[in-house]
């Protein structure tokens, strides 16, 4: 198989026995909008052409797939990967009984302020790669652990420099030492302004030992008069305010969502915004599952992403997230991987991605089954046979 080819040629890959398109003029009784027998036509680093192999345009190329099974590579819209350190004991601790705390956080945050650069981009680079190599094709990552004006604004550049979605989290926790009201008030000038010009997207952890409400909407409202896109971590530990202000200042996504009233569940129904779950992390924090059966019955859009961060969800497998939603949360096959590719680019506000469709990106991820129902058929084995993406094999055999 070559992924050298001249500029501007197409290849033809054939052999697909299950494509999943998630084409949203596809979906009729199959949310994935699955085609058997399939073929894809790449151009560039774009979709050109999906159908019945049998009626496949020629193309420069030709790569035979062997009967396997292809779905847009994951959109993985939530993790915490500019970090140092390593939080094993705080893991093990939980494991024998203690409880997850908004506090751990401080300890990466020290261990990120004294890395230097290089260390912070070998861990990137590392996890990054580590993604990619499972079918993550799309990867958000977030600020805040460094929660002053120069580390975020570091933290934003390195990320930016690995991750294609960034997010300023420097409402994660009140920095060390910091007066609450003094911290918000860096928060809302000096820090907002170093990053202003380097992140998408803004984000605030609304939680009980991190930020009430009020703190949460200051944060959010001067985000969106910066031009930033909002998103928020909502209602994980406890029941709060999260999910109801994402809903009513416009979050692309809410995240967490464990702890649910039934007005939450209907303010999602009724707003564009995504709630994502992670299931790893519940696991992880050992939190009750996220709703995410009730969500989708209630007409809420859902995403499933890994949440990767050295605490609360040490992971960047996207296809165990998959596994635990359909095993653990209720969700099928179909449900659990429309969330974590569809439904991330939905969390994104993206539609070039998350679907193999004409004139997406060409995003790919062959796994080493005929079909996704593998996926949670059989948890925990690496299905991943390879990945393309932008139209460039990085990833597999
Ligand atoms: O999404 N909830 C807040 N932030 C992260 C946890 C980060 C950490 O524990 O270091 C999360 O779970």
């Amino acid at each position: 198989m070559s992924v050298l080819r001249a500029p501007g040629a197409s290849i033809l890959l054939t052999g697909i026995a299950e494509l999943t398109t998630n084409d949203p003029e596809r979906a009729g009784e199959d949310l994935l909008a699955r085609v058997r027998d399939a073929a894809v036509v790449v151009e560039g680093d774009r979709i050109a052409w999906t159908g019945p192999a049998a009626h496949a345009p020629d193309a420069d190329e030709r790569v035979d797939l062997g009967g396997r099974a292809v779905l847009p590579g994951w959109v993985d819209s939530h993790s915490h990967l500019v970090f140092a350190g390593d939080r094993t004991r705080e893991f093990e601790a939980r494991m024998a009984g203690q409880p997850y705390a908004a506090g751990g956080i401080l300890t990466t945050v020290t261990a990120t302020r004294a890395a230097s650069d290089e260390e912070l981009r070998a861990g990137l680079r590392r996890h990054v790669a580590e993604a990619l190599a499972q079918g993550t094709t799309t990867l958000e990552t977030k600020t805040g652990y460094g929660l002053t004006p120069a580390e975020e604004l570091r933290a934003a550049r390195l990320a930016g420099e690995f991750v294609e979605e960034v997010t300023w989290l420097g409402a994660h926790v009140v920095a060390p030492g910091a007066d609450p009201g003094d911290y918000l008030a860096e928060l809302l000038g000096p820090q907002l302004d170093a990053v202003r010009g380097h992140v998408r997207w803004a984000d605030v952890f609304c939680e009980t030992g991190a930020f009430d409400e009020d703190a949460s909407r200051a944060v959010l409202l001067a985000a969106r008069d910066a031009g930033l896109g909002l998103r928020v971590h909502g209602n994980q530990l406890t029941p709060g305010p999260g999910v109801r202000l994402a809903c009513e200042l416009g979050a692309a996504s809410v995240d967490h969502v464990n702890h649910l009233a039934p007005a939450d569940v209907d303010a999602l129904a009724g707003s564009a915004t995504v709630a994502t779950v992670l299931p790893a992390c519940d696991l992880s924090t050992r939190q009750p599952l996220a709703p995410a059966r009730r969500l989708l019955d209630a007409g809420a859009s859902v995403a499933i992403a890994s949440n990767c961060n050295p605490g609360s969800s040490y992971t960047s497998s996207v296809a165990f997230c998959v596994a635990t939603a359909v095993l653990q949360m209720g969700l099928t096959v179909a449900e659990a991987v429309h969330a974590a590719t569809a439904g991330g680019a939905a969390a994104l506000r993206r539609t070039d991605v998350g679907r193999v469709v004409v004139g997406a990106r060409a995003d790919l991820h062959v796994l080493d089954a005929p079909s996704v129902t593998h996926l949670a058929y059989r948890p925990g084995v690496p299905l991943t046979h390879a990945v393309w993406r932008a139209g460039v094999r990085a990833a597999g055999g």
